[in-house]
């Protein structure tokens, strides 16, 4: 096992009816920027069990942040931010809401003058504006983290950002907000926190067999609870298993002490950014091409993950791996997920120079737990998927 640091300071409430609670960890003299995305909020009712919980403080609401957080919209909400002295961030929706929140804690604070800087520099957030979050679609683990992804359409850039200052100081994760999610998302959130655990264990085995099994358990209840949340998105005990396996995923537990790779990711960011397809899709168009291509690096984890995971007890160790990865783009596709770009969009054969453009101008020379994939590497893995 590697050295670590652990400190995850999120305050999480969990379980049905604990919207409220928002009233209870906002401090009284906040002035609060409430902000959501395109209204599904509204129709399910979060809307106004929120607004209730806020009766007594001061809210101002800032509404439309879109799937994949735009840049440009949430400089407006910068604008609100500065012009009328707000003092508490408040998401309340899924990822791209909770990002979008996250900038904005950054950027509320940022003394340089240029807050794309921020993305693009990769400059860390130490200390941001302090934010709370009601979360209303299971998936990212945004809820737990200090990461974000911010989109920037008219340059076709999606980035990441991050730092100690981006946790939030409380999430509401009330289980029973699954039942108005539609399918597509549901079945996104799946593949996404499936991956996230993915990128944090299938590199090379370390002998840290805690991280594995915590690891392999989370996987095991994804597969699990995922045809019970598809058939019936009203099963509350459905509805928690999925939610805090979500969370689980990526509050920074299971990459203690291990390697990471998020290869996946940074690849997927690229088809997002410039075919603007779903992010858990883009990973479950990469992950068998990525796996098959470093199949050498991570044959062993691979074939542990087929013997723990999927109950695979027949074959060698390559034969095994193989079959990993089989049952994983199995697993997708019973999610109704597509694996291949071109099922996507028509000019799938743009992925590729694009990509190798754009991680060879930012230096990204050497992804994965090795840092040996090389822009060509990508090439081939993108191509592998067409
Ligand atoms: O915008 P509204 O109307 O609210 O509708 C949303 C949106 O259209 C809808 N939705 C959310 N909760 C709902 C609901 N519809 C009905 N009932 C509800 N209770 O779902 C749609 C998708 O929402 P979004 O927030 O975009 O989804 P998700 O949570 O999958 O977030 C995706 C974003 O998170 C980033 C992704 O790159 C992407 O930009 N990620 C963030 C990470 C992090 N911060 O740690 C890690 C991830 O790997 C990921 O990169
Ligand atoms: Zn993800």
């Amino acid at each position: 096992m590697l050295n670590f640091e652990f400190k995850n300071p999120t305050k999480i409430y969990f379980g049905k009816g604990l919207i409220e609670k928002v009233a209870t960890e906002i401090p009284a003299n906040a002035k609060v920027l409430m902000l959501y995305g395109g209204g599904s909020i509204i129709k399910n009712g979060i809307y106004e069990q929120v607004k209730s919980a806020l009766k007594n403080f001061e809210v101002v609401e800032f509404g439309g942040i879109p799937a994949n957080p735009e840049y440009a919209v949430l400089l407006n909400a910068l604008d609100i931010i500065k012009n009328q002295n707000i003092t508490y961030l408040l998401a309340v929706g899924g990822g791209s809401v909770i990002d979008g929140t996250k900038f904005l804690s950054s950027a509320a604070l940022y003394t340089g003058t240029n807050t794309w800087d921020i993305l693009q520099k990769g400059i860390r957030t130490e200390v941001g504006m302090p934010f709370g979050v009601v979360l209303t679609l299971p998936a990212t683990g945004s809820e737990m983290n200090s990461g974000a992804v911010i989109s920037r359409s008219e340059t076709k850039e999606k980035f990441g950002m991050g730092g100690p200052g981006l946790f939030p100081q409380f999430s509401i994760l009330d289980p029973s907000v699954i039942s108005s999610i539609p399918h597509r998302q549901i079945a996104n959130g799946i593949v996404d926190a499936f991956t996230h655990v993915l990128e944090q264990y299938m590199t090379y085995p370390t002998g840290a067999n805690l991280q594995d099994r915590i690891a392999e358990s989370i996987m095991q209840n994804l597969i699990e609870v995922a045809p019970e949340i598809m058939k019936d998105n009203t099963n509350y005990n459905a509805q928690c298993e999925f939610m805090w396996s979500c969370t689980m995923a990526l509050n920074g537990l299971i990459q203690k002490g291990v390697p990471t790779d998020w290869a996946i990711h940074a690849i997927g960011h690229e088809l997002t950014a410039l075919f603007g397809i779903d992010h858990a899709r883009t990973l479950a168009i990469i992950m068998g091409s990525h796996y098959n291509f470093n199949f050498e690096n991570k044959k062993e984890k691979l074939a542990q993950f087929a013997t723990r995971v999927w109950h695979i007890n027949e074959g060698n160790v390559d034969e095994k791996a193989r079959i990993a990865i089989t049952k994983t783009e199995a697993f997708f596709h019973s999610l109704g997920i597509q694996t291949k770009l071109s099922e996507y969009t028509e000019n799938y054969k743009e992925a590729a120079p694009f990509i190798f453009k754009n991680f060879t101008a930012r230096g990204m020379l050497g992804l994965g737990e090795h840092k040996n994939i090389t822009p060509t590497d990508v090439v081939k893995i993108v191509e592998m998927s067409y």
